[in-house]
C-alpha cells in the first residue's frame, strides 16, 4: 500500500521534460508582460541599479542585510586593487516575533543593531561623519529612485501592518535619528541585485542574480528601450536597468504550475494567499512544511495509516520542519536510512519503520527535485528572453548552497529545457552555468552604494 502512496506521490511531484518547457515559455511571456505598460503579475521592479561595476569602485560603506533569517550588517571596503575588497561583518538573530509584529519594534531592532556595529567598530557616534549605507531590503519593493521602496507586499512569512503600500526608507531613517546613529542611507536593493553586482564585479560572465534561499527570486540588466513601463521618463534605449524580477509571483493564476493539494494547502493557511505560487512550491522557508503535510496526510487519509498508533502530535504543528530537515533526510549515507530514523525520533518523537522510512526519503527526494527543476525554469526563461546562449548566474541562498543535489538537478533541468546536446565530457562547463556568489549582498550593497555615489558625483 506504501508503494501504491509513493507512486501517487511520484505522479504528483515529478515535473518532465515537456512541463518544464511549458512553463519556462509562459515564462518568457510574463517577463515580457512584467514590463509592459499594463503589467503583470510578476513586478518586474526597476532597481536604478544602471550598471556593472568596472572592479575599480573605491571606498568605505556599510551594508545592512535583511534577509529572511539572519539580519547582517558588513563594512566594506573597496580597495584601489581591481575586484578586491576587504570586509568586516557580524550577524543578528532575526528575532521570530519581529516577522509579524509591529513596524515600529522592526525599525528600532535593526537600528541598535547597526548602532552597535559602529560603536563597536568606530567608538563614540557623536564624533563621526555620516557613513553611506547600502540597505538589502529582500522584499518587492516599488522604486522611483535608488533611495526609496514603497514595500509592495511582505512575503517570505513576514506580516507586519502598516508597512505595505508605504517608502519603508522613511520608517528606517526616524528610527535612526532617534538613536543617533551616523548613516546616510545612499541605496537600497534587493538580494538578488546585490547577488548580480557582487557577481558581476569578479565574473563579467555574470549575467543574471539568483537567491535560492528562504525566498526565491532573481534579477539580471535590461535596457531601458526593453522597459515600456519607463517609456515616459524618454531614457536613452541602451541604458541598462537592473530589473529584480519578483519571480516568486510567477504563475499567480495558476496557469501553468503543476500545484499539487499539498501546494494549495501552503497558500490557503499563509498571511498572503493567492501570492508568491512560484516561491511556495520551491523555496526554503516551504520545502519542509510540504514535507510535513504530505506525512500528516498519508497518516490521516488514504488508508495507509504511517506511524501507526504513535503520536504524531510535533508532526500537525506548522512549519516545525524547515528545510535542513529535508537536506539531513537526503543527506543519510545509510541504506537503513537509519540517520533519518534518529532525526524522526529525535525531533519529532516518531518511530518509523522500514517501508515509513523508504517513503520518508522518497518524499523528501521528489519535493527537493520538483524546487530544483521548477527553478531552472526561470533561469531558462531570463536567458531565453535576453538572447544568452552562454552565461554565468550567480546565486546564493541557504538552499542553493546547502540543499544536497539542488545544483546538479537544477543544471540537469537546464540542459533539458534547452536542448543541449549530451557533453563529451563530464567535466566540460554547460554553456549557462549557476555558480554560487559568495556574499552577493554585502558587496552588492557596497559596490551599488558607490556607483550611486558616483552617479550623483557626475550629475545623472
Ligand atoms: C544571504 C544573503 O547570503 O542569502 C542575503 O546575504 C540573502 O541577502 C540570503 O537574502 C538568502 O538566503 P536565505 O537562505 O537566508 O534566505
Ligand atoms: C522573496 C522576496 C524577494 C527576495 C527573495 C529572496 O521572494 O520577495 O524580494 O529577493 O525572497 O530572498
Amino acid at each position: 500500500d506504501l508503494l501504491k502512496e509513493i507512486k501517487r506521490l511520484e505522479e504528483l511531484f515529478t515535473v518532465d521534460t515537456a512541463k518544464l518547457k511549458q512553463i519556462t515559455d509562459h515564462f518568457v511571456n510574463e517577463l515580457e508582460k512584467g514590463l509592459s505598460k499594463e503589467g503583470g503579475t510578476i513586478p518586474m521592479n526597476p532597481t536604478w541599479v544602471m550598471s556593472f561595476p568596472t572592479g575599480y569602485e573605491t571606498g568605505t560603506y556599510l551594508a545592512l542585510d535583511m534577509g529572511g533569517t539572519n539580519l547582517r550588517v558588513c563594512q566594506i571596503t573597496l580597495t584601489e586593487q581591481k575586484s578586491e575588497f576587504d570586509i568586516i561583518q557580524s550577524k543578528y538573530r532575526m528575532p521570530e516575533e519581529l516577522k509579524t509584529g509591529v513596524a515600529e519594534d522592526l525599525w528600532e531592532y535593526i537600528a541598535e543593531c547597526l548602532l552597535q556595529f559602529i560603536q563597536t567598530h568606530h567608538g563614540d557616534v557623536a564624533k563621526l561623519d555620516k557613513i553611506p549605507l547600502g540597505f538589502t531590503f529582500s522584499y518587492p519593493a516599488t522604486q522611483n529612485y535608488i533611495d526609496e521602496g514603497i514595500l509592495q507586499r511582505w512575503t517570505k512569512g513576514f506580516d507586519i501592518d502598516g508597512v505595505e503600500g508605504r517608502n519603508v526608507v522613511p520608517m528606517f531613517e526616524k528610527a535612526l535619528q532617534e538613536r543617533g546613529v551616523p548613516i546616510k542611507l545612499t541605496a537600497l536593493i534587493n538580494d538578488t541585485t546585490g547577488t548580480l553586482i557582487a557577481s558581476a564585479y569578479t565574473d563579467t560572465k555574470m549575467k543574471i542574480g539568483c537567491i535560492f534561499g528562504t525566498g526565491c527570486n532573481a534579477a539580471y540588466m535590461e535596457d531601458c528601450g526593453s522597459i515600456p513601463k519607463l517609456a515616459h521618463l524618454n531614457l536613452p534605449p541602451d541604458t541598462p536597468m537592473a530589473i529584480n524580477c519578483e519571480w516568486g509571483a510567477f504563475d499567480n493564476e495558476h496557469k501553468v504550475l503543476p500545484r499539487t493539494p499539498y501546494d494549495e494547502s501552503i497558500d490557503t493557511d499563509s498571511p498572503r494567499p493567492g501570492q508568491q505560487a512560484f516561491e511556495k512550491m520551491i523555496a526554503g522557508l516551504y520545502l519542509g512544511e510540504i514535507f510535513r503535510l504530505i506525512m500528516v496526510d498519508l497518516h490521516d487519509n488514504h488508508n495507509v495509516n504511517i506511524f501507526a498508533g504513535q503520536d504524531i502530535g510535533k508532526l500537525r504543528r506548522p512549519y516545525t520542519l524547515d528545510s535542513s530537515f529535508l537536506s539531513a533526510i537526503e543527506d543519510d549515507p545509510f541504506e537503513n536510512l537509519s540517520e533519518t530514523r534518529e532525526l524522526f525520533q529525535n525531533q519529532l518523537g516518531i518511530d518509523p519503520n522500514p517501508s515509513e522510512l523508504e517513503l520518508i526519503r522518497r518524499a523528501a527526494e521528489l519535493i527537493g527535485t520538483r524546487a530544483a527543476r521548477l527553478s531552472a525554469c526561470g533561469v531558462a526563461a531570463i536567458s531565453k528572453k535576453k538572447g544568452y546562449k552562454e552565461c554565468h548566474v550567480g546565486a546564493d541562498g541557504s538552499v542553493f548552497n546547502k540543499y544536497p543535489h539542488f545544483k546538479k538537478r537544477g543544471a540537469a533541468a537546464l540542459r533539458e529545457i534547452l536542448d543541449w546536446p549530451a557533453k563529451a565530457d563530464p567535466n566540460d562547463d554547460d554553456p549557462i552555468e549557476i555558480l554560487a556568489a559568495e556574499d552577493g549582498s554585502g558587496v552588492g550593497a557596497a559596490l551599488i552604494a558607490a556607483l550611486t555615489l558616483e552617479r550623483v558625483k557626475k550629475g545623472n
